[in-house]
């Protein structure tokens, strides 16, 4: 009677552990790095960059990911966010200088959204499906429905508060 018990603990823990070998490869090296900090901000990116969505923090994408996104915002997801050269380069600047200092992947993404760290973060087990679809989520980029904080870098876990 003790084999089958045996025989699927041991096809768990294998499966576990195949599972965590995949996260931890693909979320290898990404990290958002340092949150926001009160005396980094930038009034140009506050404004230009929170009228349509959140203000993404800089710590949440490398360097590189800033570039291509500021190099496009012309073509933005759809929308034209173009701003005047001296605009671009100070925004572009100051992105660069705050952006996440513990980014290892080679991947530069263009979505927050996109990356292994953040769907790890907000997979199936944390949240539903069903949530997404809620009117006053709709968006993943939508941060600020969840985090309040979010434009200023806050994603405490102790501040999340998931709208009805
Ligand atoms: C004219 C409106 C508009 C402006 C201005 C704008 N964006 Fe966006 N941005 C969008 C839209 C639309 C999306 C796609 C949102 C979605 O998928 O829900 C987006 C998405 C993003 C994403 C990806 C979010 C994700 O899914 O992880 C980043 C990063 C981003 N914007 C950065 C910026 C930066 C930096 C600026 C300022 C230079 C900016 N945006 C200004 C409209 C705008
Ligand atoms: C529908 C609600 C919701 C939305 C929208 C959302 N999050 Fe979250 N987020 C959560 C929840 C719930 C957790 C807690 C997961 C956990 O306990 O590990 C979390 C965790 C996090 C964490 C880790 C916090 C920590 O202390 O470990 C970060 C960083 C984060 N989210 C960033 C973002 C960003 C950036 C966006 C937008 C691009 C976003 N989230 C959109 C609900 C949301």
């Amino acid at each position: 009677m003790k084999t089958p018990i045996v025989i699927a603990l041991v096809l768990s823990l294998s499966a576990l552990a195949a599972q965590a070998g995949e996260h931890g490869d693909k979320y290898a090296g990404e990290s958002r790095g340092k949150p926001l900090q009160p005396a980094q901000t930038n009034a140009k990116w506050q404004q230009e960059c929170g009228s349509c969505h959140t203000a993404f923090a800089p710590g949440l994408l490398p360097a590189a990911s800033w570039r291509k996104i500021m190099a496009g915002l012309d073509k933005h997801f759809g929308a034209d966010a173009s701003l005047n050269a001296a605009e671009n380069q100070e925004i572009t600047a100051w992105l660069v200088e705050h952006a996440s200092n513990r980014w290892r992947a080679s991947a530069a993404p263009l979505r927050i959204t996109d990356t292994a760290w953040f769907q790890r973060k907000h997979d199936a087990h944390e949240i539903s499906p069903a949530v997404w679809k809620r009117p006053a989520v709709k968006s993943r980029a939508n941060c600020q429905a969840c985090h309040a904080g979010a434009d200023k870098g806050d994603f405490n876990e102790h501040r999340i508060r998931i709208p009805k």
